[in-house]
C-alpha cells in the first residue's frame, strides 16, 4: 500500500502558505523542526501556492512570496540534495486529486473544520467556495506522496486528522491506495502566542504580536521589549502566566540543543522579567541573524532559486503522478 522510499526512511510532507512574512511561529513550530530532522527521513517541503489563493492575493505579491519563502526555507538551513523544494502549483496532480476528495467527503466532515469557521466568521460573504474545500486540497498535498509523517504546529492537527479519515474512506471504498499519515507535533513550540495577546496564536493576520524573520535587529529587540507580561515576578515555566510561558517556550527553543525547561529556570533564578525579556532579545538577534544574511545571499541570484524549484517539482511529479493514476483508476475514471 505505501511507497517505500529509496532510502527506506519515512517520508515526511509538509507545508506552508505563502500568504504574508513568516513569524517566529512558522520557524519553531514547522521549519526549524523540519531543519533538525533532515537527515533523518525523505523529506518533501512545498510551498502551498494554491491555498493562499483561497482568499484575495496581489498576483505580483503572490509570486514573489512564493519565491521568499523558498529562501526562506533555504536560509534556515534546509539542505536542496535532500529535501525537494517545490512550488504546489507546479505539480497539477494537487488540484486534480483535491477534486477526487471534494467528491468523496462528507459535507458535514468540511463543514466541522475550525479554521474554516474561523475565516468565514472573519471575511463572511466574501468566503470562497475553495475556502471550505481548503482541507481537501491539503489532504490531497499530504496523500499525493504517500507521506509517513506530516511536522506541524499544533493549529494543523484538525486538518490532518480529516486527512487521515479521507485516507481511511478511500482505501474502504475504493481500495487500499493510500497510506495513512500521522501528524507529528513537538510538544513544545507546537503553539507560539501573540506578543501581545498571549491568549492567541502568533499568526500573520495580527503583525503587532509577530516576530518576523526577516524584522531588522532594533524592530525584533522593541517588539521583545513591549511584548505583554502578566503579573508576578519569579521566573518559571507557569501554565497560568502565558505571556511569560511563551517568552520562556521561545528563549528554551532557541538556546543549544538539550536545553531543559529546568535548565532556563535555574539560569533566571533570581531575576526579573526585564531582564528575560533583554536576553531573549539578544538571543532572538543572534538566532536570526544567520537565517537573515543568508536569505540576502540568496536574494542576489533570483535565478538559482528558480532552478532550484524546478527541480523540485521534476523530483515530486513522479510520485504525485503515480499516486493520482492509481487514486483515478479505482475510482474508475479514464
Ligand atoms: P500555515 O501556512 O498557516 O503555517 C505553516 C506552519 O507554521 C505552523 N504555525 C505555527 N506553529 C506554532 N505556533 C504558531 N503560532 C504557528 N503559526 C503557524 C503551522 O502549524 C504550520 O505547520 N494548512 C497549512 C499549510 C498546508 C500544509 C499542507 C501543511 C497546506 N498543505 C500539507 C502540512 C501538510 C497552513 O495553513 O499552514
Amino acid at each position: 500500500m505505501s511507497t517505500p522510499t529509496h532510502s527506506g526512511k519515512k517520508r515526511v510532507f509538509s507545508g506552508i502558505q505563502p500568504s504574508g512574512e513568516m513569524h517566529l511561529g512558522n520557524y519553531l513550530g514547522a521549519i526549524k523542526n523540519w531543519v533538525d530532522a533532515q537527515y533523518d527521513n525523505d523529506n518533501i517541503f512545498c510551498i502551498v501556492d494554491l491555498h493562499a489563493i483561497t482568499v484575495p492575493q496581489d498576483p505580483q505579491t503572490l509570486h514573489r512570496r512564493s519565491r521568499d519563502l523558498a529562501k526562506i526555507y533555504l536560509a534556515a538551513g534546509l539542505d536542496p540534495s535532500r529535501t525537494a523544494i517545490f512550488i504546489q502549483s507546479h505539480v497539477k496532480e494537487h488540484a486534480e486529486m483535491a477534486w477526487l476528495f471534494n467528491c468523496i467527503t462528507p459535507m458535514g466532515w468540511a463543514n466541522r473544520m475550525t479554521q474554516f469557521k474561523e475565516k468565514q466568521a472573519e471575511i463572511k460573504e466574501r468566503s470562497s467556495v475553495g475556502l471550505l474545500a481548503y482541507p481537501m486540497l491539503m489532504a490531497a498535498d499530504i496523500l499525493l506522496y504517500q507521506a509517513d509523517g506530516v511536522p506541524v504546529g499544533e493549529d494543523q492537527r484538525q486538518h490532518i486528522e480529516l486527512t487521515r479519515d479521507i485516507a481511511q474512506k478511500f482505501n474502504h471504498d475504493y481500495g487500499p491506495v493510500l497510506k495513512v499519515p500521522e501528524a507529528w507535533i513537538r510538544s513544545e513550540g507546537a503553539r507560539i502566542m501573540s506578543l501581545q495577546d498571549p491568549t492567541k496564536k502568533m499568526s500573520k493576520s495580527d503583525p503587532a504580536g509577530c516576530i518576523l524573520l526577516l524584522d531588522p535587529p532594533d524592530v525584533l529587540r522593541s517588539r521583545i521589549m513591549k511584548a505583554v507580561t502578566d503579573s508576578g515576578r519569579e521566573v518559571r515555566f507557569d501554565e497560568s502566566r502565558p505571556g511569560l510561558l511563551n517568552l520562556l517556550t521561545i528563549y528554551q527553543l532557541l538556546s543549544p540543543p538539550g536545553t531543559t525547561r529546568q535548565d532556563v529556570e535555574r539560569h533566571f533564578e533570581g531575576q526579573g522579567y526585564g531582564a528575560l525579556k533583554k536576553e531573549l532579545a539578544e538571543l532572538v538577534v543572534e538566532g536570526l541573524g544567520p537565517l537573515q544574511r543568508h536569505f540576502a545571499e540568496l536574494s542576489k541570484d533570483e535565478g538559482h532559486i528558480e532552478d532550484l524549484l524546478k527541480n523540485g517539482a521534476d523530483r515530486v511529479r513522479p510520485i504525485a503522478q503515480q499516486t493520482m493514476a492509481a487514486a483515478a483508476a479505482a475510482m474508475g475514471l479514464g
